[in-house]
């Protein structure tokens, strides 16, 4: 046992039988290497070994605190809460990226639609008409917080769902993407906490990563889908600045929080002054008649940052996207013109025009359409196809199906074979650190049904079933 170890289980034992009590103050590290008679580097060890099991928490400038038994106790069912101190998932997610990127491979584990679905002809005709004149392509109007007609649509469309917004509020970003990291940028900074969904789009992971934060998760809750209740003890439990979350259309899962919760989660950040950065990309992915609201409507003090794009809807490669910046406007704006800087000008211009008629409407109704008539289809094989220890996570929105395999199979294996034949899904680890939640595996059933998309869901059953006959042997062995 490393000697760190030996401290660290030391600390938690005294921990355990009572010796410290909730939000304690340790000995500073500097006191520790003169009790316990170890090197700073092992006392400094053992205490992020701590923290990382959810026994301690640090504050800045302070040093480090016993945190609530209740966190130890959550804590036992290791899937619960997790405190990570090193993510590490860049280089995973770029390796993912990289093998899809092939045109040869089809894209089930793609997060944009069929591209057939986007890239609307009437916006490329309107584009074509702007492309012809020189002032479409004056970048001066467009540079941060990017095109007035454009925020002031978009200012629109928050107002229709009751959030009243204008123009100002809107900075233009390039894509969520963009919006998401320059929100997290505006509110947090290296060593704050900031809070995750377990199970949460892989940008999450990296902008955490990046920002040197630490980083909280939160369990998923098998019936809808947020889990207030672990929600409220880490909130007591840890100092945490920030929470960064996906409650409409989950990317990958699917759910759609209630209002309810919504309503909760916006009193306990309004108690505990908790920036949110709501990832809504999918905000227009819903299937019945109306749109779900974000967090930023029950949001009372400008705590929610809203960031969405039209990626989804309108395709990727415009890379136009939106954060509700509110009174971050101008911080948001300078960070910009030190990185992204603006968004394409002719984008925008086009953008106006495109959104000031029915045309994106009425694109929105088709789209939707098409995606829950596809969604069904590949629901529908998957049911009668996939070996019976295996579910299906349907929910009515979106393209994405979550797909549970047996436990003990990994999705990084099946992801592997079948890029051998030239199909991509997208495997839990890109979503879920923890190793206990390797077995899902996400697909993009944005497809039209064909020969081919039936040939390769073949191909995925029977390597599913490959992999499940395989792991069944080595356990009776
Ligand atoms: C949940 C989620 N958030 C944000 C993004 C980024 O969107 P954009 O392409 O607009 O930057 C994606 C893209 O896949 C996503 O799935």
């Amino acid at each position: 046992m490393y000697k760190s170890e030996q401290l660290a289980q030391q600390i938690r034992q005294q921990i355990e039988n009572g010796s410290w009590h909730a939000h304690d103050k340790l000995p500073s590290l500097r006191e520790q290497v003169q009790l316990s008679g170890f090197s700073l580097i092992t006392v400094m060890n053992a205490y992020q070994e701590l923290e990382a099991q959810g026994l301690v928490y640090a504050k800045e400038k302070s040093g480090y605190f016993v945190a609530e038994q209740i966190q130890s106790k959550l804590l036992d069912h290791a899937s619960i809460v997790s405190l990570n101190s090193k993510v590490e998932i860049n280089s995973l997610v770029f390796q993912y990226l990289k093998s899809t990127q092939s045109p040869s491979i089809l894209p089930l584990g793609s997060a944009f639609p069929d591209s057939q679905l986007l890239y609307t002809p009437k916006l490329l005709q309107i584009m074509g008409q702007h492309a012809r004149h020189r002032l479409s392509y004056d970048q001066v109007g467009s540079l941060p917080p990017g095109n007035f007609a454009l925020r002031q649509l978009i200012a629109q469309r928050y107002r229709m769902q009751g959030i009243p917004t204008d123009a100002d509020d809107i900075v233009i970003t390039s894509g969520c993407l963009d919006a998401l990291n320059l929100a997290l940028q505006t509110v947090a900074k290296a060593g704050d906490y900031i809070l995750l969904q377990q199970t949460i789009f892989y940008g999450a992971w990296q902008a955490a990563e990046r920002l040197g934060l630490k980083v909280i998760t939160i369990p998923e809750h098998p019936k809808y889908g947020f889990d207030l209740d672990a929600f409220t003890k880490v909130l007591k439990t840890y100092p945490i600045k920030v929470c960064w979350l996906m409650l409409n259309s989950h990317n990958p899962i699917g759910f759609t929080v209630s209002d309810e919760i919504k309503y909760e989660i916006a009193k306990l950040l309004h108690e505990y002054q908790i920036y949110l950065i709501e990832d809504d990309v999918y905000e227009e992915m819903y299937y019945g008649g109306k749109k779900p609201l974000p967090m930023k409507y029950f949001d009372q003090q400008n705590l929610v940052l809203h960031c969405s794009s039209f990626s989804k809807t309108l395709g990727a490669g415009f890379r136009v996207g939106w954060v509700y910046a509110g009174k971050f406007s101008n911080h948001i704006q300078h960070l910009q013109l030190m990185s992204t800087i603006s968004v394409n000008a002719l984008v925008q211009h086009a953008l106006v025009d495109f959104l000031s008629s029915h045309h994106y409407e009425k694109h929105l109704r088709s789209l939707r359409l098409m995606l829950e008539r596809c969604k069904k289809q590949f629901y529908q094989f998957f049911k009668q196809n996939l070996p019976a220890e295996c579910e299906v996570y349907y929910y009515p929105s979106g393209y994405f199906l979550w797909l549970k395999l047996p436990k003990n199979m990994n999705s990084m294996h099946i992801y592997e074979q079948l890029l051998q034949q030239n199909i991509s899904v997208a495997p839990s680890p890109l979503f879920n650190v923890l190793e206990l939640q390797q077995h899902f595996l996400r697909v993009n059933c944005s497809f039209e049904w064909s020969d081919q998309i039936e040939m390769a869901m073949n191909t995925l059953i029977a390597c599913i079933r490959q992999n499940h006959t395989s792991t069944l042997k080595t356990i009776n062995e």
